[in-house]
């Protein structure tokens, strides 16, 4: 680890894309704000557009923009990763970060998955 670099310019993004899904709250928010602290452009992904107007406010930065993905639904998957691809040739960081936890009873998504496997493996691969 002593060859680490500790300098604020050591960690600069600018050019640098990169995806944060779930960031309208928690994790997702604060990592989506320290990446463009570094100069990352940052798409935040988000359930619906008002969370992403609302996500958009709270970070208040130009190189942040959102697009919708609901982890729930491989449409909105496919949809997601088609709109990305129309847009942009790179991606150089992602942060899988979009999550549910505990649950309170069994659920089937529209594809026929649990919906914690479906949000946290399926719609990842
Ligand atoms: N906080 C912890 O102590 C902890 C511990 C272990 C693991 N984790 C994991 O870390 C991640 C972030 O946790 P957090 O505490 O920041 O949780 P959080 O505040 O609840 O944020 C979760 C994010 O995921 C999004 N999300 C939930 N279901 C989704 C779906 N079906 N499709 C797309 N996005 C969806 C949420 O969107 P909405 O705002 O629309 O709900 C929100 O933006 C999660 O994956 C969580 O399981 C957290």
């Amino acid at each position: 680890m002593g060859n680490v670099p500790r300098t604020a310019a050591a960690y600069d993004l600018t050019g640098k894309l990169a995806i944060v899904t779930g960031a309208s709250s928690g994790l997702g928010l604060a990592t989506a704000k320290k990446l463009l602290a570094r100069n990352a452009r940052v798409i935040c992904t988000v359930r619906d557009e008002k969370k992403g107007v609302d996500t958009l406010n709270k970070l208040n930065n130009n190189n942040a923009e959102y697009m919708v993905l609901e982890m729930d639904s491989f449409d909105s998957v496919k949809r997601f990763a088609d709109d990305f691809n129309n847009k942009y040739s790179q991606l150089n960081i992602l942060v899988n970060n979009a999550g549910v936890a505990f649950l309170p009873k069994f659920e089937k998504t529209i594809d026929g998955y649990e919906r914690t496997v479906c949000i946290f493996l399926r719609s990842n691969i």
